[in-house]
């Protein structure tokens, strides 16, 4: 991380500013060294991504599922980013780059919350003047993103979105895609969130919707017997899973629902097969774009993290009642997007 983008942490515990004790610097970028806190820390820069995660979050059973994912699919950003972007694009009524450019016109700081693998911070980087910091609580993630994305302009920090190393009020836009509901309270998140955007700042954020029925059941039931397994046995559990997607997807055929079925929250209406499977029966995704490993991945991650909360639509819109002016919604089978104003 450049030393001026370093120099803006603070000790998330106690809220003081940071020492920075370096063994290794490249040019600008510190590589190595430790920083230092009046009462808190010490906190270790590795491989130039400073840590602030504590034991007990590093030990919990979602940050370790999305560690072994990140370290198992390093091709995930390139393989899936054409997709994503514009997916991203569309849910937060940006429409394409030109609108999120806009968007960004006067932001100084930004936070990708949750960076995965850095698609969305290496975006807001390309289309801004920014300091984009990136943070996740994976180490895997960060050192797979770090070094893919070569925006200098990009600072990877490792934290978790409860205990964020910068001051309250310091972001003007801060994005939490597909994130928040992998902590294990995302109301409670949110707010701390908000704590560190100023007014007058953007968040985006998208939390699962709740499923029909079966979907919710099968969700659950499968969780329950593979989050105790490492991620690779949870990948041998669930192989047969995407191949049902597969063959479905295969078929290529639509089912028509005459009428509502509304003991099992399923609607009426033509679909494709494998998508009313997937959406109404269990979560068996398969996109033609992907190859079966990276399909494989977006079906186990939804499984395997012991977090993941579903919403009901009203009661994430609630989340943004007061001191929120929404600017924009989406709401989709798979989740549900808000581009908000902290007012
Ligand atoms: C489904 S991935 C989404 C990544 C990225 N936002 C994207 O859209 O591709 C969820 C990410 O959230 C991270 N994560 C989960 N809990 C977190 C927390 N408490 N603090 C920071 N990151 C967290 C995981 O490590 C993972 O990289």
């Amino acid at each position: 991380m450049r030393s001026m983008d370093l120099q803006r942490l603070i000790c998330p515990a106690r809220r003081t500013s940071l020492r920075a004790d370096v063994t290794a610097i490249e040019g600008d970028d510190v590589i190595e060294g430790v920083l230092i806190a009046e009462g808190g820390g010490p906190y270790a820069v590795r491989g130039g991504i400073p840590d602030f995660v504590s034991d007990d979050v590093a030990r919990s059973q979602t940050v370790q599922s999305f560690g072994q994912k990140w370290a198992k699919h390093q091709y995930y950003r390139e393989h899936t980013r054409d997709f994503y972007t514009d997916w991203y694009l569309q849910r937060y009524g940006f429409v394409d780059r030109a609108g999120l450019r806009r968007a960004l016109e006067d932001v100084r700081f930004a936070l990708d919350a949750g960076t995965g693998s850095g698609r969305d911070a290496a975006n807001f980087a390309e289309l801004s003047d920014a300091t984009v910091y990136a943070a996740d609580t994976s180490r895997e993630a960060l050192g797979v993103a770090r070094r893919e994305v070569t925006n200098p302009r990009v600072a990877f920090v490792q934290a978790d979105l409860n205990h964020l190393p910068f001051p309250d009020e310091f972001f003007d836009f801060i994005s939490c895609d597909q994130v928040i509901h992998h902590t294990p309270d995302p109301r409670t998140t949110f707010e701390n969130l908000r704590r560190k955007l100023r007014t007058g700042g953007t968040i985006c954020c998208y939390v699962y919707k709740k499923k029909a029925v079966l979907r919710e059941f099968t969700d659950d039931y499968v969780r329950d017997q593979i989050r105790d397994l490492s991620l690779d046995q949870a990948m041998r559990v669930c192989d047969g899973i995407t191949h049902l997607g597969q063959a479905l997807a295969r078929l290529n055929v639509d089912i028509e629902i005459e009428q509502d079925i509304p003991v099992l929250g399923i609607r009426k209406g033509k679909m494709d097969l494998q998508r009313f499977f997937h959406w109404n029966i269990m979560k068996c995704f398969w996109n033609d774009e992907f190859d079966f490993f990276t399909n494989h991945i977006v079906n186990v991650d939804w499984y395997h993290p012991e977090h993941c909360f579903r919403y009901e639509p009203e009661t994430f819109r609630a989340w943004f009642d007061h001191g929120w002016n929404v600017q924009a919604w989406d709401v989709q089978h798979a989740g549900i997007s808000c581009r908000a104003r902290k007012v």
